[in-house]
Parts: C-alpha cells; sequence; structure tokens
C-alpha cells in the first residue's frame, strides 16, 4: 500500500513564501523553491516555537530554514539541523500532474 498522500495542488502554492497547510490535524509549512516541494512540521524541533516567520537561506546549493527564535539552521531537504544532532520533522514530497504528494519520513520528533 502506497504511503504517499495527497496535501494539495501545486498551483495552490505560493511560490518562495510559506505556505501553512494543516493534515492530517498536524500544522506543516510548505516552499516551493527552485521547482521542487519542501514540507516540514511547522513547530521547531527545538522548542517547538511556530517556523512559519523563518528566513528562507540557501546554503551550498541546499535550502535551509532559519529557525525566528534561536537562529538554528534546519535544512528542508534532510531536516538535519546545523551544528546540532537534532532533526527536524520533514516529509517526502513529489509531484504528480498538479498534485503535491507527501510520505511521512521515519523521522520523528
Ligand atoms: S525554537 Fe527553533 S531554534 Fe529554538
Amino acid at each position: 500500500m502506497s504511503r504517499w498522500r495527497k496535501l494539495c495542488s501545486l498551483k495552490s502554492l505560493n511560490i518562495g513564501s510559506c505556505n501553512k497547510i494543516t493534515f492530517d490535524n498536524v500544522r506543516l509549512i510548505a516552499y516551493v523553491i527552485c521547482d521542487k516541494v519542501y514540507v516540514i512540521k511547522s513547530q521547531c524541533h527545538h522548542k517547538r516555537y511556530p517556523l512559519y516567520d523563518g528566513k528562507i537561506q540557501i546554503i551550498d546549493n541546499e535550502p535551509y530554514i532559519i529557525c525566528p527564535w534561536h537562529n538554528r539552521q534546519i535544512s528542508l531537504r534532510t531536516g538535519k539541523v546545523s551544528n546540532h544532532d537534532d532533526i527536524q520533522h520533514i516529509y517526502n514530497t513529489k509531484i504528480v500532474d498538479d498534485d503535491v504528494l507527501i510520505e511521512k519520513t521515519l523521522r520523528t520528533n
């Protein structure tokens, strides 16, 4: 059984800005950056404060969100946190036709 589920349509997302989406009662944020869609939990792994106002930075060709509370750098691709062992919960994504599909990763937080 496929674990991929439809999150939303691609055209419903704003390019380059934070898209707030509630999915299965979990608050997520989605970004469209360079034709890729990144989806992460909206609560920061650190103190569970919201990441909505985090700035996006490209570091070594990889998009990061900078947590607005304590400035941790979180990879949108892997969920890894620079200079920390913590992991942000992310979702795998793929686009099929105009649909954005997500798959839960095994990473938990
Ligand atoms: S709440 Fe995000 S780094 Fe502390």
